[in-house]
């Protein structure tokens, strides 16, 4: 049974085994921090995104989505900051040749001794570890690590090189020649993607302040430690939404989209306790304030999504570089004036979340080894307790037997169902089997077609997370299940 030590093996090898995700390009080994989504994997995943989708343009009266190239003209990443300062500060061990990310090496001391009951010193660390990142102090983090004897996990030695820069964007060439002018770069977030079609969507969107533009979409970091499944990946998708706002109003906005997002989040079921807030100590180079929503992981609390007031940075930034003007003109009345607001670059609220890791909150919250032994039999199962919404197969039809006319009545369920709802057709194994492994994917309810079907066109459908039965008549299925997926 997974215990809190080794919940993250048991996730990885069930999403293995159940066909949720896969190393990438496995019969070569794998390539490190890179995953694929298997036939299961890939609707839960799709369905993770429709909801994020549906919640953040087809609820909102103010929100219009977008869907931008993954490369982009090479000034926009200079415009951003990213090509100067999307570093991370780098340490190796030198008898290990090891590079670990300065604040993750410290991160992970401060756990063990979290886990060790030295919570005292646990949190000294990580506040002197804020003051010294907050100053880029790297001379100063390197004694913080020797002075605490921080060791590398391979070598087990704390001989370490100074602190270096590095960037993790990754590079490469458009078209047929090798060279600085043809370099482009893969992109590291698709938040600028946003920005630099802010008027094209603002003007032709007939849209008006406040308002957002939300992304799905891939993104790509040359992440240093990249480790821990699907946390950190260096192909990765984020969903990402920024909110123009008047300048001056963006406390108001961010705190609203902290409330909102949080609230997103809770209505998927999953308790309260497991979130909480981390406001940033640093702020990054474009933020007036920032805050993370942190997940009870498996391997602890950790960053989930981020909300950050990004201020007019990188709209002015576009305006310089670009050299095209990234005003709107606000013809709402000024009650201080009684003039129109006029002519400005509006304030931005981004809340970030990576879909992926929205992934892994997902399935190891709904992850569960389960004992069912009774005294007189050994039995157990794993389930997945998906929110319905989210599962990949939310009925399985089962008929009892292969013959009799069982299957033509599951066939018949199933024509009917099908536009509506993934469903799922299965006659081979015992019922027993058969329910297993439907808990196994997720799948919130199975169907059973019996001999008393062909009498009383009833059938039993049993809910996956009780494993209770009941019969109910085949005309109320559908409508049955459709509820269950509404949030
Ligand atoms: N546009 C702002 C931005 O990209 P970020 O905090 O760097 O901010 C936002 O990233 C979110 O993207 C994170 O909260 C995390 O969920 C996800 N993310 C970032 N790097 C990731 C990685 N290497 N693998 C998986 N998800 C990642």
């Amino acid at each position: 049974m997974a215990n809190e030590t080794n919940q993250l093996p048991a996730i990885i090898s069930h999403c293995k085994e159940y066909g949720f995700i896969f190393p990438s390009s496995e019969i070569y080994d794998g390539l490190q921090a890179v995953y694929d989504y298997g036939q299961m994997g890939s609707d839960l995943k799709k369905n993770i995104k429709d909801h994020w989708w549906r919640s953040m343009t087809q609820l909102q009266d103010n929100i219009v989505g977008l869907d931008a190239a993954i490369f982009m003209h090479p000034t926009t990443w200079k415009a951003s900051g990213h090509v100067d300062n999307f570093n991370d500060p780098m340490i190796d061990n030198k008898d290990s040749n090891k590079r670990y990310r300065v604040d993750h090496l410290i991160e992970a001391q401060v756990e063990k001794w979290n886990e060790e009951g030295k919570e005292k010193e646990a949190k000294q660390l990580l506040e002197q570890m804020d003051a010294l990142l907050a100053k880029d102090d790297f001379d100063g983090l390197k004694l913080l690590i020797e002075s605490n004897k921080i060791s590398c996990s391979i070598s087990g030695t704390c001989n370490w090189t100074d602190i270096r820069q590095f960037n993790l964007m990754f590079a490469t060439e458009f078209g047929s020649t090798d060279g600085e002018d043809n370099r482009v770069y893969l992109r590291p977030e698709t938040a600028q993607g946003i920005f630099v079609n802010f008027l094209n969507v603002q003007k032709t969107g007939r849209m008006k302040v406040p308002f957002g533009i939300a992304q799905i979409g891939k993104a790509f970091r040359n992440e240093i430690v990249a480790r821990q499944f699907i946390f950190r990946m260096r192909e990765f998708e984020q969903m990402e939404m920024q909110f123009f706002v008047r300048p001056g109003s963006q406390k108001e906005w961010y705190a609203f989209w902290k409330a909102e997002r949080m609230k997103w989040h809770l209505a998927l079921g999953i308790p309260a306790e497991k979130y909480r807030f981390h406001d940033h100590v640093k702020l990054a180079h474009y933020a007036d304030a920032a805050c993370d929503i942190e997940f009870a992981f498996p391997m602890g609390f950790k960053e989930l999504e981020g909300i950050h007031s990004r201020t007019d940075f990188d709209l002015k930034q576009h305006q310089e570089f670009s050299m095209k003007k990234q005003q709107y003109f606000d013809n709402d009345l000024d009650p201080a004036t009684g003039k129109p607001y006029g002519n400005y670059i509006p304030y931005v609220i981004e809340t970030s979340i990576g879909l992926d890791r929205m992934f892994l909150v997902v399935i190891s919250h709904a992850y569960e080894e389960q004992d069912l032994s009774t005294a007189d039999k050994q039995d157990s199962r794993v389930v997945l307790k998906l929110p319905p919404v989210l599962a990949p197969i939310k009925m399985a039809v089962l008929p009892l037997n292969k013959k009799d006319g069982l299957p033509e009545i599951a066939e018949s369920i199933l024509a009917e169902c099908r536009p509506h709802f993934r469903c799922f057709y299965e006659e081979k194994d015992s019922i027993g089997k058969r329910y297993r492994r439907m808990d196994a994917l997720g799948t919130p309810f199975c169907v059973t077609v019996d001999y008393q079907t062909k009498e009383d066109n009833t059938v039993t459908i049993r809910h996956r997370d009780s494993m209770e039965q009941e019969r109910i008549p085949i005309a109320e299925l559908k409508s049955m299940v459709q509820r269950s997926l509404s949030i």
